[in-house]
């Protein structure tokens, strides 16, 4: 099976960046959200970053076009009909992940494949929301995802061979180093950037250092782009208190347990850069 039309739901920060690279690489892409104001925003974000591409003369105007005429802006599940591969990138709740998938089960061709970005949840237990088991699997990506390089591609025990061959092959298609895990919370990168940003939190709350000199520490010492405390902004301190409680659910081990510096900020809606607040300040 060749893939022609992807489906995408979810057009925020991760969404937009998968539906933005799916349709530069030439596939026709359907990319949905709960209303016309969120997708708006999340097809707007997508055109400014083709926009400064082309002025940065990184892209050619006629290709910024035609990425943009092969996106489509949808608020119903149904105009997923079509489509040969659905990646789900909606919030990080098990329901609602199965409902998706139910849904998506009715809706999509026999042979689609459904794939879930979630970056720590079951995939198993989303693929038992439908009647195709071998055609369900992890496509977790990374943020910025126009940027950032791999994909891990999360094979359950039910994924057959086919349905992560043709996975493989688009993956490649749309420019990415692939990294294949277990279906294990975590996966490989979140099991080990989880306890690392959990300690350097943890650093931070028993005063070990300041803010600065911790993200100086390893940004100048292991030559990182960002310091943990920086990346955990960037990433949302709640998406990371989150993952940390699915793997502690999971594994029940200390090093995954939320720092209760990182409970607090969540609480008092400090969410990291797109809250305009979190170990850093944004306004
Ligand atoms: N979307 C698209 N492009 C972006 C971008 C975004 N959100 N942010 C930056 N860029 C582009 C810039 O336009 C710039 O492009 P040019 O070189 O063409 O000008 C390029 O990236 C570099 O940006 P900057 O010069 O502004 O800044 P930088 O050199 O610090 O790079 C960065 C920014 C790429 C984000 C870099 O800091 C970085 O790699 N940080 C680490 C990111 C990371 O670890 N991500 C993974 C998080 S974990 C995750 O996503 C998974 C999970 O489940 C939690």
């Amino acid at each position: 099976m060749k893939i022609k039309k992807v489906g995408v739901i979810g057009c925020g920060l991760m969404g937009s960046g998968i539906a933005q690279v799916c349709a530069q690489s030439g596939y026709d892409t359907t990319v949905s959200e709960i209303n016309d104001e969120l997708l708006n925003k999340g097809l707007g974000s997508i055109k400014n970053i083709l926009t400064k591409n082309v002025e940065k003369g990184k892209m050619q105007k006629a290709d910024a076009d035609a990425t943009l005429a092969r996106l489509k802006g949808t608020t119903s599940i149904n105009d997923f009909s079509a489509c040969d591969l659905v990646i789900e990138v909606a919030a990080e709740k098990m329901e609602l992940k199965k409902k998706i998938f139910a849904d998506l089960d009715r809706i999509t061709p026999k042979h689609a494949i459904l794939a879930s970005n979630t970056s720590c949840l079951s995939i198993i237990e989303i693929a038992s929301a439908t009647k195709r088991l071998t055609q369900v699997m992890g496509m977790h990506f990374f943020n910025p995802v126009p940027i950032m390089k791999p994909v891990e591609l999360v094979r359950s025990i039910a994924t057959s061979d086919q349905t992560m061959d043709i996975a493989r092959e688009f993956s490649k298609s749309i420019g990415k180093e692939i990294v294949v895990a277990k279906d294990t919370p975590g996966f490989i990168v979140n099991a080990l950037l989880i306890p690392y940003l959990f300690d350097a939190m943890r650093m931070l709350e028993y005063g070990v250092s300041t803010r600065e000199d911790i993200d100086a520490g390893i940004r100048l010492g292991l030559n990182h782009p960002m310091g943990p405390l920086t990346l955990a902004d960037f990433v949302g301190l709640d998406t990371l208190y989150f993952i940390g409680c699915a793997m502690y659910d999971e594994f029940k081990d200390p090093k995954y347990a939320a720092p209760t510096v990182l409970k607090k900020m969540v609480t008092a809606g400090w969410l990291g850069k797109k809250s305009g607040k979190g170990f850093y300040d944004y306004k």
